[in-house]
């Protein structure tokens, strides 16, 4: 990481791990969180864009812009994931009606605007939800390509099979036309897919752990991952919840802690048992990088000392 803190925007469906990828993201000297842009997914857009503002608010980050965006998918039906959010799409946290209302512009139109005109170096921009917003963005805008630095990615699967279908994962799922329209473009990306995500897991050790530290932020985090944990345990026995979107900011902040492959992503857009997957072509010179390995110690060590950090 370099001494200036690296500009981001992240595009989310809050969402448990949206929320949790947030804090993380808020409490990084290193990252320079400049606009959030939400999009429906896990929950309706409505509550993904109340949830952020809520998240915002909690941590004292209501000076960043949080816009909404696309209220639906392109051309397919609508799917939403509140068996593992909650009706909220926050459970774990008692809602409240932010304060600090949503910023003027339309998240696609917000992303044409900053992406058209960059920081020096660019912009690293996260997806952790359906990629609608930025899908319509390059649809409208093409140039904006040129202003991303990099796009860290959570979406996709491979060897590790689909969450929501067997082949498919819920961020692709949602929105196969505009995850094909983003992975198209050719863009510099880091892709964090089911095959890295469920490598690092919501261990109840590691929530006691972020608990058992002093302050407000560890205490909403556990209670956060308590509550993904008591979904995700109900609907898929067995193993604690994988840390999906907040490993976005993992890689963003320790990419050491994470192995990638190159590759070319594609998306399977026609209907079939395969709607929705992600093919991934091995390629020296793919523009897309596919995170094949990823040290949950060292992710729940980096979530740590981010909490421990003077607030
Ligand atoms: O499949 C996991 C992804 O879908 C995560 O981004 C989660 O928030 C949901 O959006
Ligand atoms: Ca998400």
């Amino acid at each position: 990481m370099t001494d200036t803190p690296l500009p981001l925007i992240i595009d989310c469906d809050p969402g448990i791990d949206d929320a949790v990828m947030l804090m993380m993201a808020f409490l990084s000297p290193h990252l320079d969180v400049q606009a959030i842009t939400t999009v429906a997914g896990n929950v309706p857009l409505a509550f993904t864009s109340r949830n952020a503002r809520m998240i915002c608010e909690r941590m004292n980050r209501t000076n960043i812009p949080v816009h909404a965006g696309c209220p639906r998918p392109m051309v397919r039906k609508m799917v939403t994931a509140e068996d593992f959010h909650g009706e909220s799409g926050i459970a774990g946290m008692d809602v409240f009606e932010p304060e600090v209302p949503l910023a003027p512009g339309h998240a696609v139109d917000v992303l044409i605007e900053k992406l058209s005109a960059p920081p020096e170096g660019g912009y690293t921009v996260i997806l952790s939800g359906p990629m609608t917003n930025l899908a319509a963005a390059l649809i409208m805008a093409p140039q904006i390509a040129q202003g991303i630095r990099e796009l860290v990615v959570m979406g996709g699967a491979d060897t590790a099979g689909g969450n929501i279908t067997p082949s498919a994962e819920f961020n692709i799922y949602a929105d196969p036309l505009a995850a094909a329209i983003v992975f198209d473009a050719g863009l510099p990306t880091v892709v964090l897919a089911l095959d890295a995500t469920h490598q690092v897991r919501a261990e109840q050790v590691r929530v006691d752990r972020i608990r058992a530290l002093p302050g407000r932020h560890a205490e909403l985090m556990a209670d956060l991952l308590d509550a993904a944990n008591r979904l995700e345990l109900r609907w898929r026995p067995g193993m604690q919840v994988p840390m999906h979107d907040p490993s976005t900011v993992g890689w963003v902040l320790a990419p050491h802690l994470f192995e990638t492959k190159r590759c070319r992503v594609s998306v399977v857009t026609r209907p079939g048992k395969d709607f929705g997957r992600t093919k991934v072509k091995d390629s020296a010179r793919g523009p897309h990088r596919w995170v094949t390995v990823a040290d949950a110690d060292g992710f729940f060590a980096l979530v740590e000392d981010l909490l421990k950090a003077p607030a």
